[in-house]
């Protein structure tokens, strides 16, 4: 298949998943109406459930299931020396150019790339090795002139003007700023935090103290971030306003490799375990380290539009305790008894998106098939949650809202809601009412029908296979509870 063609149709499923999210209450513009805001979503009713389910299991993977990492929760204002120590104040830009006819704002690297795209649709892939090469070194270099050059040599136009009319590249801060205080004057600039794991190096000794941890240990935290990304692409995927899922792991300085390894790996068993096919996920290394770093890999993901990252793994060395500890002039060293010596840790990190895991369980789930035969057969689209996940686990339904059906399914429901997440609705056809369930994930659907006033059974409609099977009542809890644990998932990863 062409490369072109190839790109529409991959596009075109993102198409249909992006509105597929909104008409079933996943993700929503946000503020939709005042037309939206560029770059930043809201959750819907059956998003939220998702993303809870994706972090509970992290949480309960990265913390409970390790003796050695605890979890915090730190503010998202920090003290704005903070993000001096960091680097973020300094470093933390993107090379920007601008058109001066239409003044529109490209990240530099996105304008090549796309540049390289069209090359390759229109079969000059040797020509677009050479181009993506020559940015990749222009990059590593951090030469600001050599990229405008590139772009001007390659022709590369503004899509709003159509013109070669750049401004010079600079460099542009991403991070997001706001006063406190309440004179105008004395306000003090701080900063929406970039990411949330300075909140862990700034609590480092806090954790270390209070819980008595002994190195090697980790601190975890979810929480948002943002960043005043210039160009907003791919949905959820890019956004201004994000979540992110971190861990830092403090370990004695020359084990940090190992220790790199050792989370690469357990890393992707994670995403893994939790029914992503195994050629959907890769490593990509680093081809420019950060300045803080010894070794960094992405884990990607292949998303309708590609390979793209979703978690990264950076070993960071000494880095940003060093910078704590000089400039808030507070040491930051941990005494090691069993080599009675004192140094400051080396951090490997763990860095996942939420809403990127959220975006990939929804591109994985995403599933269009053509069920029955002959002139019976018709297309079912449905969400294939691992259960899990799953928004809700089961939907109760009694077959009829006669004879005393509805009393006794809403009995279930009663029972069922003090452990699941779990739907009631005796509207509409039973048929029309499997289709609504299947469309948001819905693993079970329980019917109660004539059959269970006689003998207490009910069927189990099951999402995946559409196989039937008759449960006493009682067996209910026991089914779902097994399907929806998290230990199927825990237990791959002992
Ligand atoms: N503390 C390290 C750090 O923040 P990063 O690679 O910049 O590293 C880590 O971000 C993860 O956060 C990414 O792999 C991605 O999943 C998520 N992320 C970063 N920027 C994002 C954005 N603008 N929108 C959504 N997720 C984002």
């Amino acid at each position: 298949m062409a490369e072109k063609e190839k790109n529409q149709i991959e596009n075109a499923t993102l198409k249909k998943i992006i509105s597929h999210a909104k008409e079933y209450g996943f993700v929503f513009p946000s503020s939709e109406i005042y037309d939206g805001l560029q770059a930043v979503y809201d959750y819907g009713q059956y998003g939220v459930e998702l993303k809870n389910n994706l972090k509970s299991l992290w949480w309960k993977t990265m913390t409970h299931f390790y003796e050695n990492i605890v979890g915090i929760d730190a503010a998202i204002f920090m003290h704005p020396t903070t993000w001096k120590a960091s680097g973020h104040v300094d470093g933390f830009s993107d090379p920007m150019i601008d058109n001066k006819d239409s003044k529109k704002r490209y990240r530099v690297d996105h304008l090549i790339e796309a540049h390289i795209e069209t090359l390759k649709d229109l079969g000059q892939k040797d020509k677009a090795q050479e181009v993506e090469d020559k940015m990749n070194a222009l990059i590593k270099e951090d030469n600001l002139a050599g990229l405008r050059e590139l772009i001007i040599d390659e022709k590369i136009k503004c899509q709003v003007s159509g013109t070669s009319n750049w401004t010079e590249v600079r460099q542009f801060n991403l991070m997001f700023s706001t006063k406190v205080g309440s004179v105008a004057e004395e306000a003090e600039t701080i900063y929406l935090r970039p990411e949330t794991a300075q909140g862990i190096f700034v609590n480092f000794l806090n954790v270390q103290k209070s819980g008595r941890m002994k190195v090697p240990f980790g601190i975890a935290q979810i929480g948002k971030a943002f960043r005043n990304e210039i160009v907003a692409r791919q949905f959820i995927f890019r956004m201004r306003e994000f979540e992110q899922m971190e861990m830092q792991f403090f370990v004695r300085p020359g084990t940090e490799i190992e220790w790199y390894n050792t989370w690469k790996e357990a890393r992707k068993a994670w995403h893994l375990a939790l029914g992503i096919p195994a050629d959907k996920i890769k490593f990509h290394d680093h081809e420019k380290l950060a300045h803080y770093a010894n070794a960094a890999v992405d884990i990607e993901y292949e998303f309708p539009f590609g390979f793209k990252e979703i978690e990264g793994i950076h070993s960071r060395t000494d880095f940003d305790l060093k910078n704590h500890q000089q400039y808030s002039g507070k040491k930051q060293q941990y005494f090691d008894t069993e080599i009675n010596q004192n140094y400051i840790p080396y951090v490997v990190e763990t860095s996942v998106g939420a809403d990127r895991t959220f975006l990939v369980q929804l591109c994985n789930a995403y599933t269009e098939e053509v069920v029955g035969e002959g002139e019976n057969q018709k297309e079912r689209v449905y969400l294939k949650f691992h259960p899990a996940l799953a928004p809700i686990k089961a939907a109760i339904f009694p077959l009829t809202k006669k004879d005393g059906l509805p009393e006794i399914a809403q009995k279930i429901y009663q029972d069922l809601k003090i452990d699941f997440n779990v739907f009631y609705e005796e509207k509409d056809a039973i048929g029309k009412r499997y289709t609504r369930q299947d469309l948001i994930g819905t693993p079970f659907c329980i019917v109660v029908d004539h059959q269970t006033l006689e003998d207490n059974t009910v069927t189990v409609r099951y999402r995946d296979t559409l196989a039937q099977e008759r449960v006493q009542i009682s067996e209910l809890q026991d089914i779902i509870a097994k399907a929806t644990s998290f230990r199927g998932i825990l237990e791959q990863l002992k």
